[in-house]
């Protein structure tokens, strides 16, 4: 059971991706380095979850994040990737990503077009934003993991 490994706190350097979360899914990503990865406990099963995230220690915000190997692309890597649900100026590649990974929502689908995947990314958003105003979620955003 994913659950088990939760809540789940990373935090690492943003690097860059192919970028198609922005031109293809209008939903661009911050991908962790390799190393970040690599040290997701095996409980951590690939999949689609919901959490908290901040960069460089500025507001802390919702998110959601995937896990795998992004089978819709044929994937042959195992990427962390997130997408904060706040709009930024700028991109953050360089900048230190700091995230808390709440609850599971799905194992990632190898969909049929890329309008169905758009349409179940925004599903996820709709489920993570509803989730996150929980309080027993809301709490993490003063966790003294996005300070330290
Ligand atoms: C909320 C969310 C859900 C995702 N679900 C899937 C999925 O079900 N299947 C899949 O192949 N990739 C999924 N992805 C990963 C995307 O394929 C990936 O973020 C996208 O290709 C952008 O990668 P890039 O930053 O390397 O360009 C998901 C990403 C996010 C942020």
């Amino acid at each position: 059971m994913s659950q088990i490994a939760l809540p789940y706190f990373a935090k690492g350097e943003v690097v860059k991706g192919f970028g198609r979360g922005s031109r293809e899914l209008g939903c661009p990503t911050a991908n962790y380095p390799e190393d970040v990865v690599k040290k997701l406990p095996n409980e951590i099963e690939c999949g689609v979850y919901f959490g908290v995230a901040s960069v460089d220690k500025g507001e802390v915000h919702d998110m959601v994040l995937s896990i795998g190997y992004n089978p819709f692309y044929n994937g042959t890597v195992r990427t962390m990737e997130t997408h904060v649900l706040h709009t930024f100026e700028n991109d953050f590649y360089g900048k230190e990503l700091r995230v808390v990974l709440l609850g599971f929502i799905r194992p990632q689908i190898k969909f049929n077009s890329l309008e169905e995947f758009k349409q179940k990314l925004r599903e996820d958003i709709a489920y993570a934003s509803n989730e996150l105003q929980k309080p027993e979620y809301v709490k993490y955003k003063n966790d003294s993991f996005f300070t330290d």
